[in-house]
């Protein structure tokens, strides 16, 4: 398994984070409300070559707070999966890691990048970027407390036009990180900002572990694109995924240099929607399942005819079979439409 930036250019070949192989180098990246266990099996099957949990505080891990338990739960086909924490004392760090490890986590990523002011007033996420001997310290611990690969998630820096962060990504490598990803965007700038990935680059070229970049891949072709822009060493997809968990198949056959899959139609998109709905009610129960839908099923229809109406009626569902009902309505409804445009 060879280093990116040491001349590779097979895009596709697989990576290594600490024992962990990583194939293809495509990662789905956190997020909080959508990455559960459902999720994620979905983009494993997908094409992801490894699948991220949203992050979970430490504090409630080791308060033992249910809620926090369940998310932390792994399915077996899920696998490789990378569990994040977020939490700024380290001792309660090295409590809390054997608990994410038993709960079947390949990886414990911790997070450094969200700004979440709830998050970020308790020193924790994008705040240990202004504490970097806090964070190494952080690091340390996890890396102590743990059987398998600590990996961290950085933004770029706290505010644009700063370049400590390349030196903040090199400090967690020293401290123990099997591998850093980089959101390319500062605190600051929130998730807004002209996709710039500079600062991905910058800490490639710093790093000897593998840098996983990540934001605004969106197209299969974004995924060689930032790897040749870049010579990082995985692709990570957070927003892109919502509702097209196939799109790490796709990006897998652009990193091999093949022409991606097109967009699937109606029936696979609605088909697959139904899957994320049925699995997620076997999993959570109809009323978290059919609530948390609404959200996801926003994202499945997104650009088709009506998209509008339908999302509206689908807020409104608390049964999985009314969701069914709608649904397999409104795709006979959008082909009907189709084809009688079609015809001469
Ligand atoms: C709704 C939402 C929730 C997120 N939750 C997390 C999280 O729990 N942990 C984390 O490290 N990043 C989180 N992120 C950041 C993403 O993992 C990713 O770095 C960022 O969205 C940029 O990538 P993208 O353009 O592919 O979405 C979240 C992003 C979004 C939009």
């Amino acid at each position: 398994m060879t280093s990116r930036r040491a001349g590779a250019d097979n895009l596709s070949a697989p990576i290594a984070i600490g024992g962990i192989t990583v194939d293809p180098p495509l990662v789905l990246g956190p997020m909080a409300g959508t990455t559960n266990r459902v999720f994620r099996m979905l983009c494993r099957r997908g094409g992801a070559g490894l699948v991220c949990g949203e992050m979970v505080s430490v504090n409630a891990i080791v308060q033992g707070n249910e809620r926090t338990h369940e998310m932390l739960a792994t399915f077996p086909g899920e696998h490789p999966v990378s569990m994040q924490l977020f939490g700024s004392e380290p001792a309660i760090v090295r409590d809390a890691v054997p608990a994410i490890v038993e709960a079947g986590a390949d990886i414990v990523d911790i997070n450094m990048g969200c700004s979440v002011p709830k998050v970020r007033r308790n020193g924790a996420g994008v705040a240990l970027m202004g504490e970097p001997k806090l964070a190494a310290e952080l690091t340390a611990a996890a890396v102590e407390a743990s059987r398998v690969p600590v990996t961290v998630k950085i933004r770029a820096g706290l505010t644009v036009d700063e370049d400590s962060y390349v030196e903040f990504a090199r400090r967690m490598q020293d401290a123990g990180a099997a591998a850093v990803t980089v959101h390319w965007r500062a605190a600051s700038q929130g998730f807004r900002g002209t996709p710039g990935w500079e600062p991905i680059a910058r800490v490639a070229s710093a790093l000897d572990v593998p840098v996983i970049g990540s934001g605004d891949v969106q197209r299969p072709e974004d995924a060689p694109r930032m790897m040749r822009e870049t010579g990082c060493d995985g692709v990570m997809i957070a927003r892109g995924a919502w509702g097209r968990p196939w799109l790490f198949g796709q990006a897998a056959a652009a990193l091999r240099g093949d022409e991606p899959a097109p967009e699937p139609g109606i029936e696979v998109r609605l088909g697959v929607a139904l899957l994320h709905a049925q699995m997620l009610v076997l999993d959570a129960g109809e009323r978290i399942a059919l609530h948390e839908m609404r959200a996801q099923m926003h994202h499945y229809v997104k650009g088709l005819p009506r998209a509008g109406h339908f999302r509206r009626e689908a807020n409104q569902l608390h049964a999985l079979k009314e969701l069914y009902e709608l649904t397999v309505g409104y795709a006979a409804e959008v082909r009907a439409e189709a084809s009688s445009e079609g015809a001469p």
